[in-house]
């Protein structure tokens, strides 16, 4: 029987109606692959094309992670303490199926495009001031994850001399990840908030369950249908043959400007500079350690809640008309929970269901990038503080781009009318615009607000669209390279 991907309910990623399309599925889709270090390389293609096929399957055979094994490496470390193996995964551009002479390709029609063609749309800076390995077409994207650095940097480098050597193609670049973490050990991002507590679920298993309440009813269900990121994959070699669309985008945070423009907002509702936390609060939607504002007037001193407590995801803004946590913060703009079906604050059209609105949430699977001198859990000083070179290596899955990525960044973060009249845009990620201040409350539940102006501090320095291929796809071009009377180097 075909899977239905709409099933609202977790699935059972062991059960057998599920063992096909786990072994094809690259991991890191349902699941995040939760190692410490990665490197992303860029390729394009040529000028040996049959080299470059058959170098891809050679690499879904030795490095590409499925959905299975992975599944199965997270349960000896959670169970016996056993770290699992070199992650691996390979995404293709629209323009790298057709230099590899592809037909047939995912059908998403901004994938087709590519970013570049959204960028208008999007407000995205002119693609001529992207950082130059973006500049041009990509082709693939290889992303590699383990604890150990030196492992992924011996990789990197061996690959980009298998790839370069058998003229399959150019590296344009590399990108290397690294999760940061606060003094608890939590993963931050660099303007130092606790990242990735809310996503999509979609694994009835323990570790997912921990972060669900256990009492009914909750006021937010984290569990999602697979369609929300899963589509079939045009190429695969069975019914069950998945993939999903990816969005990369390298994101570079000014993270003295930040918090500079945090303590002056502190000052501008009234709060002394010390009381910034309560002002980044605002503009995140959650306390630096998690805590979501519309639920906690200030962060717990000394707090030793684990953010993947339910606690951190189980609300709504039901009782929040904006006096505590703003409507245009980071994380109500992104995922309003329900707002934007609100009869009094709907924005689009008719009344839509809550599962209208729950279809345009994101897989994040982003990580940080780039070195700091002092690491943020040191307490840097201001003069201390990066202005350049880190940032967030952005990346979500989803099964629609149009409906999801793109539906977040321009009619949610950009749009100054989301979802009420005269919100303003996201100030963490909000581009375009026509610079009005957003309103921010004085005091938490205050009706009283003051405008004052905050973004600018996230700039976009290149990305591009991508496809998850399955497996059997990508172990397929190897052959047909190999039928037209290419031997294969790499056997
Ligand atoms: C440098 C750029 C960014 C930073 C520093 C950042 C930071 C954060 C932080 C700290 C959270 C709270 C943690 C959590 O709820 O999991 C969050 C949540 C989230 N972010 Fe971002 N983010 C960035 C870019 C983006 C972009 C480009 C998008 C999509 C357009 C996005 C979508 C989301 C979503 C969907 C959530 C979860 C909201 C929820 O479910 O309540 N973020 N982000």
């Amino acid at each position: 029987m075909a899977i239905n991907l709409d099933n609202v309910e977790p699935i059972d990623p062991t059960a057998a109606e599920y063992a096909s399309l786990m072994s094809d599925l690259q991991g890191n889709i349902l699941k995040a692959h939760g190692r410490d270090h990665t490197a992303h390389v860029f390729i394009r293609f040529g000028p040996d094309v049959a080299a470059a096929a058959s170098w891809i399957g050679h690499f879904a055979e030795t490095h590409i992670t499925s959905a299975k094994r992975q599944h199965e490496e997270s349960l000896l470390y959670r169970e016996a303490d056993i770290a699992g193996t070199l992650f691996g995964n390979l995404y293709l551009t629209a323009r790298g199926y057709q230099a590899l002479g592809l037909r047939s390709l995912p059908n998403d029609p901004k994938f087709r495009a590519g970013m570049k063609a959204s960028g208008r749309a999007l407000h995205d800076p002119d693609p001529k001031l992207w950082e130059e390995c973006y500049r041009d077409d990509i082709h693939a994207m290889i992303l590699l994850a383990d604890d150990i650095e030196a492992l992924i940097l011996r990789e990197t480098r061996r690959l980009r001399h298998e790839i370069e050597h058998n003229r399959a193609g150019t590296v344009l670049g590399v990108e290397f990840g690294r999760v940061l973490r606060n003094k608890n050990g939590y993963p931050i991002e660099h303007f130092g908030y606790v990242d990735s507590i809310s996503q999509p679920l979609f694994f009835k298993t323990k570790s997912d369950s921990a972060t669900v309440s256990a009492s009914s009813p909750q006021e937010w269900n984290p569990y999602g249908p697979l369609s929300l990121v899963l589509v079939q994959d045009p190429n695969g070699e069975t019914r069950d043959s998945y993939g999903s669309y990816l969005v990369f985008r390298k994101l570079e945070q000014d993270v003295r400007g930040f918090e500079l423009a945090t303590r002056q907002l502190a000052r501008a509702i009234g709060m002394t500079e010390r009381e910034s936390d309560h002002a980044g609060a605002l503009v995140i939607g959650r306390f630096p350690d998690g805590h979501p504002i519309t639920t906690t007037k200030e962060q717990p001193v000394d707090n030793e809640v684990s953010p993947n407590d339910y606690l951190f995801n189980d609300f709504n803004y039901a009782r929040d008309d904006g006096t505590k946590c703003p409507f245009h913060a980071h994380i109500r703009k992104v995922n309003p929970r329900g707002d934007s079906i609100s009869p009094a604050r709907r924005r689009y059209g008719p009344l839509r269901e809550l599962e209208a609105e729950r279809r345009h949430r994101i897989v994040r699977r982003g990580i940080p990038y780039g070195r700091r001198e002092i690491e943020p859990k040191d307490k840097p000083r201001l003069e201390e503080l990066p202005t350049n070179g880190v940032g967030l290596l952005f990346m979500c899955f989803q099964s629609d781009i149009q409906e999801q990525y793109e539906f977040l960044q321009a009619r949610c973060a950009n749009d100054e009318q989301f979802p009420v009249a005269k919100t303003g845009v996201d100030p963490l990620i909000g581009q375009g615009g026509n610079g009005q201040s957003q309103l921010w409350p004085k005091g938490w539940g205050e009706p009283t607000t003051t405008p004052f102006n905050f973004m600018g501090y996230v700039h976009l320095l290149g990305g591009e669209y991508f496809f998850a291929p399955s497996i059997s796809f990508l172990k397929k071009l190897s052959q047909s390279a190999g039928r037209q009377g290419r031997p294969s180097p790499y056997r």
